[in-house]
C-alpha cells in the first residue's frame, strides 16, 4: 500500500465511531501544493501555490504572525472573525530573505520559515534560531470527499487541517472549557457548543469554543489561536505519537502563532487579539445564590432573610426561569412578582441584588392571545410584543426556504433571533430597558449553545440562515459563535441603556473573545467529588484561554450533596470569581445551612474570608483586566520553569501571592501540597516552608490549606454582609518577607460600580517593605489614578510565626510614605 490508500483504509474503519477527532491520522488529506511564487506587501506575504491554493502570512507583532490558508483558490477579500478585537496593528520591524528552498520572514522575536516544495511552515526563535514548532506535513484539504460522511454539513465547507511536529516532551494547555485535565497531551477534543447536563470529564464537547491552545516544552511556549467557528477538531498526540493537529469542517485555515517563550506574554497578546475582560461591579465579587428557581418573591425574601439572620454574606440572589410569565423572556409572572419594581428595591435596601436568566428562546406566539392582557403593560391587546417586534422587523432566524426556524426550549415553540444582524443585536440589547427598569442589575444568558430540545446536536438547525454580514451561511459555521453574539447584544444594551454603570451579564456557551461581553460559569455538573476536583483543571484552563471570570454551581447542580461536599466546594468557591450556589429544580436543597450548624459555620467562616480578602481579589481582578492573567491560575502560569507543575491541577493560585490547595475527596483530613521554590507560609499559622518541595499538612473539614508566598503583600479588609455595607476606613497589610527581606503588592481601587475607571478615575498605589538593620521600612508609593477612596488607615504588620506581629499604621491619603516597623 502507497502512502495515500493505507491510511483511507484506517479512516474509514475508524470513522465508524462517528466523529473525525476518532481519526487514526490525517495523513490521507491532500496536500496543498507547493509555492511557486510569493508576493510582498507592508505586512503582508502572499503565496501562490501549484494547486492555485493561496497561503497568507501577516505580521502583526514582534510575536505575532497570522496564518491564512485557502485551498485551491486565491484568499478571498473578506475576512471577518467575531473573536478579533484588535484588527489594526501597528506593523513591526520585518524582513524577508529567499533561497531556493524557502522564504523567510524575520521579526525581532520569530522568524517564519515556509518551505517551498513541499509547502511547509516552521517557526524559530529569531534570537537562537531554535525550533518552536514545525508542520509535520503540508497542510490539508478533504479533496476527495473522505471524511464527508461524517461532517455535520457537507454542503457548508470542505474539511482542512493543519500538523504539527509533537515534542516528545510538549504539554498543551487552554482550549477553554473542556471537560478534562489542565495537561492536554495525548488527547483529543473537538469544538461544537453543546448542551450536556451532568458531564463528566471525559466528555466531549461540551458547552464552549476557545480554539486556542499552548503548547510547552523545556520551558519555552508558543501559542495557536485557530479562529474558525465550523465544528473543530485537536488532537495533541492523541491518534498519533507524531503529531499534534487542528481541523475544521469548513472555512479558511486561519490560525495566529504566538511566541512566547513565556506563557504570560502569549496570554497577553492573545487578550490583546481577542479582548480583556472589561471591570464588572465589584458586588460581582460578593456571594451570589440562585435555585431553579426561587418564586414567588415571599420565597426569595426568605432566602435573604435567612442569610441576614445566620450573619451569611450574601450579595446577589438569581431568578431562574420560573420568574417569567410561561418563560417569556422580558416578561415577569405578575402573580409571582406582582411589583418587580418594589421588590428590587425592598432587596436593595437590604444589600442584594437581583440577576435575571434570559434564554434566547422567544416564545413562538403568532396567534392573538388575551392570556398575557394584565401582565405585559406594553401589550395592551394580549399580543407578545417581544415575538411581535421580532417577526415583524425579520430579526428571528430563518431556514433556507425562508420559513422561521422553530426549536423547541421552555416556553416550547420558540424561534431564536439571528444575532449576526447588528441592527437585530441592538433591538435585543434594548429589550433589557425592561429589566434596568424593574431594578435588575445583572443578566444570566443560558441555553445558548443555542439548546435545542428537537435535536441536541443542532441537527434540526442545519440549514438555518444567519445574515453573517451578507454572507447569508448557514448552522455549520455559526453555531459557535451565537453565545457570543447573543452576549454581546446584552452587554452592549445594558452599556447603552445604563450607562453610568458597568455591565454584568453571565454566559453557559461562548466562542473566543467572550470575555469582552460576558463572566461565565461551567454549566450543569453534579454534586459529586468528581466534579468538584475537575473544577481546578477547568478553571484553570479557562484562564490560559483568555476567560478570567470563572465559577461553578458550588455544592453541584445535579444530585443530592451532603454537608461535607458542600463545605469542600466552598473551600475552592470562596476564592473563585464567580462565587455562587445553584441548584436543579428536583436536587436537594444546598443552602448554605441545609446540612446543619456545624457546617454553616464552616462555610460563614469561608465567605467571611472572601469578604476580607475583598482588597487583595479586586486588585488581581484588575490585574486580569489590564493584563489578561486569571485570578484563579495553575502553578505553571506563575512558575515555567518548574516542571512539576506541569502537570499539577490539584492546587491552585490566586495571582500570584496565594497558593490554595483544596480537598477533593471525602473523609479526607490530609494530603500532600507541591510548593514551588522559593519560601512559603502556612496563611493560618505563618510557619514558614522551603518550596521545590511536597509537603505533607492537615486539612481537617473547616481547614483548607493555604499558603502565601514569601515577598508577597496581601491587604484585607473588613468582613461585611455585602460589599459596601461598610465604610472601609481601615485595610490591614500583612507582609510576608522573603529570604532577602522584602516583599511588595500594589492596592487598586475605584468605585466599584461605574465605567469611570476606563477614563483614569481609579487609585493604584504599590507597597513595598524590606528589612532594615532594625525591623522594616515600608514605602507606601504616591497614588496613581484620579480617584479619591477618602482617607483611611493603613495598618502594616509581619507574618511572623509564634510570635505577635508589630503594628505600625499610616494615613493612606495617596500621598507617598515611608515608615519604619521595629
Ligand atoms: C440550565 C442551566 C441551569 C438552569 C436551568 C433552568 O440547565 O444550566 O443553570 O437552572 O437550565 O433554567
Amino acid at each position: 500500500m502507497n502512502n495515500l490508500t493505507k491510511p483511507v483504509a484506517v479512516l474509514m474503519v475508524l470513522f465508524g465511531q462517528s466523529v473525525i477527532a476518532s481519526a487514526q491520522d490525517i495523513t490521507a488529506l491532500t496536500r496543498i501544493g507547493d509555492v511557486v511564487s510569493f508576493q510582498e506587501s507592508t505586512k503582508t506575504v502572499t503565496f501562490s501555490c501549484a494547486d492555485s491554493s493561496q497561503v497568507q502570512l501577516t505580521v502583526l507583532a514582534p510575536d505575532l504572525i497570522r496564518v491564512r490558508a485557502v485551498f485551491t483558490k486565491a484568499i478571498p477579500a473578506i475576512d471577518h472573525s467575531w473573536a478579533i478585537a484588535k484588527e489594526n496593528w501597528d506593523v513591526p520591524r520585518w524582513s524577508l530573505r529567499e533561497d531556493q528552498q524557502s522564504i523567510t520572514i524575520t521579526t525581532d522575536e520569530l522568524e517564519a520559515v515556509v518551505r517551498r516544495s513541499p509547502l511547509l511552515i516552521e517557526f524559530r526563535d529569531a534570537r537562537t534560531h531554535q525550533v518552536i514548532n514545525s508542520d509535520e506535513q503540508p497542510m490539508a484539504y478533504d479533496k476527495n470527499g473522505l471524511l464527508k460522511s461524517r461532517m455535520f454539513d457537507p454542503s457548508a465547507g470542505v474539511f482542512i487541517a493543519a500538523s504539527k511536529k509533537l515534542g516528545f516532551d510538549e504539554h498543551f494547555y487552554g482550549l477553554g472549557e473542556k471537560a478534562a485535565r489542565l495537561d492536554k497531551r495525548r488527547s483529543a477534543f473537538i469544538n461544537w457548543n453543546s448542551d450536556t447536563p451532568g458531564y463528566a470529564e471525559g466528555k466531549d464537547p461540551i458547552y464552549q469554543t476557545i480554539p486556542f491552545f499552548i503548547g510547552l516544552e523545556k520551558g519555552n511556549a508558543y501559542g495557536i489561536f485557530f479562529d474558525n467557528s465550523y465544528r473543530s477538531y485537536f488532537d495533541f498526540g492523541h491518534s498519533s505519537q507524531r503529531r499534534a493537529w487542528f481541523g475544521a469542517e469548513g472555512g479558511e485555515l486561519n490560525y495566529y502563532f504566538f511566541n512566547g517563550p513565556h506563557i504570560k506574554q502569549i496570554l497577553g497578546r492573545y487578550t490583546e487579539l481577542t479582548g480583556r475582560m472589561p471591570l464588572p461591579p465589584m458586588w460581582a465579587l460578593g456571594n451570589q445564590q440562585s435555585r431553579w428557581s426561587y418564586y414567588p418573591e415571599s420565597m426569595v425574601e426568605e432566602v435573604v432573610k435567612e442569610y441576614r439572620e445566620r450573619d451569611l454574606p450574601l450579595d446577589v440572589i438569581h431568578l431562574d426561569i420560573d420568574y417569567m410569565k410561561n418563560y417569556r423572556v422580558f416578561t415577569f409572572d405578575g402573580e409571582r412578582f406582582p411589583d418587580p419594581r418594589a421588590f428590587t428595591k425592598q432587596l436593595e435596601q437590604q444589600g442584594v441584588k437581583v440577576v435575571t436568566i434570559v434564554d434566547p428562546g422567544v416564545k413562538y406566539q403568532p396567534k392573538k392571545s388575551t392570556e398575557l392582557q394584565t401582565q405585559i403593560p406594553r401589550s395592551p391587546d394580549g399580543r407578545y410584543y417581544v415575538f411581535d417586534e421580532g417577526l415583524e422587523k425579520n430579526y428571528f432566524q430563518r431556514r433556507a426556504n425562508g420559513a422561521l426556524f422553530i426549536p423547541h426550549v421552555w416556553p416550547g415553540e420558540s424561534a431564536f433571533v439571528d444575532y449576526t444582524k447588528s441592527d437585530a443585536r441592538k433591538w435585543w440589547g434594548d429589550l433589557h430597558r425592561f429589566y434596568l427598569d424593574n431594578g435588575v442589575a445583572g443578566i444570566w444568558n443560558d441555553m445558548n449553545e443555542p439548546s435545542d430540545f428537537v435535536d441536541q446536536t443542532g441537527g434540526n438547525q442545519r440549514d438555518v440562515v444567519s445574515y453573517d454580514e451578507g454572507q447569508k451561511t448557514t448552522h455549520a459555521k455559526n453555531r459557535n459563535i451565537f453565545a457570543l453574539l447573543m452576549a454581546r447584544a446584552t452587554y452592549e444594551g445594558l452599556e447603552r441603556n445604563r450607562s453610568d454603570r458597568r455591565p454584568y451579564v453571565i454566559t453557559r456557551a461562548a466562542y473566543a473573545g467572550i470575555q469582552r461581553y460576558s463572566t461565565m460559569w461551567i454549566g450543569d455538573t453534579n454534586s459529586t467529588w468528581e466534579a468538584l476536583a475537575l473544577n481546578l483543571p477547568m478553571f484553570m484552563s479557562l484562564g490560559l484561554s483568555g476567560e478570567a471570570f470563572v465559577g461553578s454551581d458550588i455544592g453541584g447542580f445535579i444530585g443530592r450533596g451532603n454537608g461535607e461536599l458542600l463545605v469542600r466546594s466552598y473551600q475552592v468557591g470562596f476564592l473563585t470569581p464567580f462565587c455562587r450556589n445553584h441548584k436543579e429544580l428536583s436536587g436537594y436543597d444546598q443552602e448554605p445551612w441545609r446540612f446543619g450548624k456545624p457546617y454553616e459555620d464552616i462555610i460563614r467562616k469561608y465567605l467571611k474570608l472572601r469578604y476580607s480578602l475583598l482588597p487583595f481579589l479586586y486588585t488581581t481582578l484588575e490585574e486580569s483586566h489590564r493584563t489578561g492573567m486569571p485570578m484563579f491560575r495553575p502553578l505553571m502560569l506563575n512558575y515555567q520553569d518548574d516542571e512539576s507543575t506541569y502537570n499539577l491541577d490539584n492546587e491552585f493560585m490566586i495571582g500570584d501571592a496565594l497558593l490554595v490547595a483544596p480537598i477533593l475527596k471525602p473523609d479526607l483530613t490530609r494530603r500532600l501540597v507541591y510548593l514551588p521554590k522559593g519560601t512559603w507560609y502556612d496563611y493560618w499559622t505563618n510557619k514558614k516552608f522551603t518550596g521545590g518541595q511536597m509537603i505533607e499538612v492537615d486539612a481537617p473539614l473547616e481547614k483548607v490549606p493555604m499558603f502565601v508566598r514569601a515577598g508577597a503583600i496581601i491587604p484585607m479588609g473588613p468582613a461585611m454582609n455585602y460589599v459596601g455595607e461598610k465604610q472601609i476606613d481601615k485595610l490591614t497589610f500583612t507582609i510576608y518577607p522573603d529570604e532577602t527581606g522584602s516583599a511588595e503588592t500594589q492596592l487598586y481601587e475605584d468605585d466599584g460600580l461605574s465605567p469611570n475607571y476606563k477614563t483614569g478615575a481609579y487609585r493604584r498605589i504599590s507597597i513595598k517593605a524590606h528589612k532594615a538593620a532594625q525591623g522594616f521600612v515600608i514605602d507606601v508609593g504616591a497614588a496613581e489614578g484620579t480617584f479619591d477612596p477618602g482617607t483611611k488607615s493603613y495598618e502594616f504588620l509581619i507574618a511572623s510565626y509564634e510570635h505577635t506581629s508589630n503594628v505600625v499604621s499610616v494615613i493612606g491619603d495617596g500621598k507617598a510614605h515611608r515608615l519604619e516597623l521595629k
